[in-house]
């Protein structure tokens, strides 16, 4: 088994991907904390050439062995609003920059306005495989309070057109929204199963500070369900969708197996990618270190850096032993399939076996909050609601196994 302050390897199996952030959107919605900024006019070549210069910079950090892509995400943001030469001449540089593998994911974020969906066969023809629909809710009600600038009937058209054209589509649907009863909630997610096409992420609403809705909650004036109505509305999530043969395979997002998004399996399972953009995350392996990117968050500033100096990297840290397991838990156990034993152990330096005889984690097995089975730590769907806590008992008890390491006799 290796130990821990060993140097750690990329791990093939779990793919290479690409994240490029597009920071505009028509407007800004009231619960949303990604960085986003109001549309303005854009000048298409000079975003090429700063995202093309960011790429040519990770990739020359990179060893010369570096894995070909198996994914590229164009997150936002909102990247429908992107010209198809944009988008075109993003995939192509990539491709320039790091090969693609033949059967890569590619998934475009969309708003479901008209104006964007006129753009979904343009997206096809350049290569973008897969959409994912920000739909939020079936109810034209809640979607004037998300201040979402489009109804349900858009939504449904829009999620329509784009069956028509992508080999595979998916869409956004945000609940546990103030008032939301779980007979109303049951109903709508039901509705959208009938348009449903093999794929639906659906998040629980979170009040994210600096926020509108924040600023509504401090006042009084928006009042969010309690913890009990969340966890009936979660485990109701959770037994719809999986009747309906799309079980959650994270936390809140709910496939069949062919059907789950490589590219943020990429994240979840702790493999490499690297993040463009302004405000955007990466996770590279540079000198056999695990590095972790973030690039300048004002967009103008980060397209002048990139033009000017060949990158907009604000932030590069190498990540030391402890902060690689507490990655690797916190993306892995949001996965049912959990993590393997032998990636446990090449980033912790623990094995299962040992990690089963720690004294919180067996509280945490008698439980029911994880298991340890059959090669793999999973936390149950229950410990998957109550993750943050579960996390912090499994990191007290690896503090608690280098301890015994550092005392065990000779
Ligand atoms: C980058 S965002 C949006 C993509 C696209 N611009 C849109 O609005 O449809 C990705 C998804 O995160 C979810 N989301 C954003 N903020 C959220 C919040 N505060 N609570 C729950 N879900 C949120 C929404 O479902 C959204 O579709
Ligand atoms: S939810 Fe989507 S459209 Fe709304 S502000 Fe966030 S990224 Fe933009």
């Amino acid at each position: 088994m290796a130990g821990p302050n060993q140097a750690l390897p990329a791990d093939p199996d779990a793919g290479f991907s690409l994240y490029v952030h597009w920071p505009y959107c028509d407007r800004i919605c009231p619960y949303c904390d990604f960085n986003v900024r109001r549309t303005q006019s854009v000048d298409v070549v000079a975003w090429r050439a700063a995202f093309r210069a960011e790429m040519v910079h990770l990739r020359a950090a990179q060893s010369a062995s570096a894995q070909r892509l198996t994914s590229i995400y164009f997150g936002g943001g909102t990247p429908s609003l992107m010209a198809p030469e944009l988008i075109a001449g993003v995939i192509e540089d990539a491709t320039t920059t790091w090969g693609i593998a033949d059967n890569a994911e590619i998934t475009v974020e969309a708003n479901p306005t008209s104006s964007e969906t006129a753009r979904f066969a343009d997206y096809r023809a350049v290569g973008v495989n897969r959409l994912s629909l920000g739909i939020q809710s079936m109810d034209d009600t809640a979607l004037r309070f998300l201040g979402r600038n489009h109804s349900a009937d858009q939504a449904r058209h829009a999620l329509g057109e784009a069956a028509a054209i992508f080999d595979r589509t998916t869409f956004d649907l945000i609940y546990g929204r103030p008032g939301q009863t779980l007979a109303a909630w049951k109903e709508e997610l039901r509705g959208a199963l009938t348009i449903a096409a093999g794929h639906a992420s659906l998040y629980q609403l979170t009040i994210e500070d600096g926020t509108a809705f924040a600023a509504a909650r401090r006042r009084g004036t928006l009042v969010t369900p309690e913890e009990m109505v969340l966890a009936d509305l979660y485990d109701a999530t959770q037994d719809i969708m999986a009747d309906a043969g799309l079980p959650a395979y994270e936390i809140s997002n709910h496939a069949g197996p062919s059907e789950q998004g490589q590219h943020n399996l990429t994240y979840w399972n702790y493999g490499a990618y690297a993040g463009i953009g302004p405000g955007a995350h990466g996770r590279l392996v540079i000198d056999g270190r695990r590095v972790a990117t973030e690039t300048i968050r004002d967009p103008d500033g980060w397209r002048c850096a990139a033009l000017a100096k060949g990158h907009g990297v604000a932030d590069q840290i190498v990540l030391d032993d402890e902060a690689c397991s507490d990655e690797l838990l916190v993306t892995g156990l949001r996965l049912a399939a959990g993590v393997p034993g032998p990636r446990f152990a090449a980033v912790t330096g623990y094995d299962l076996a040992q990690l089963s005889m720690a004294p919180r984690v067996t509280t945490l097995r008698e439980e029911n909050l994880i298991s340890i089975d059959d090669g793999r730590l999973t936390a149950t769907a229950t410990g998957r609601r109550l993750l943050n806590g579960v996390i912090a008992e499994i990191a007290v008890d690896l503090s608690w196994l280098a301890d015994q390491t550092t005392l065990a006799p000779g």
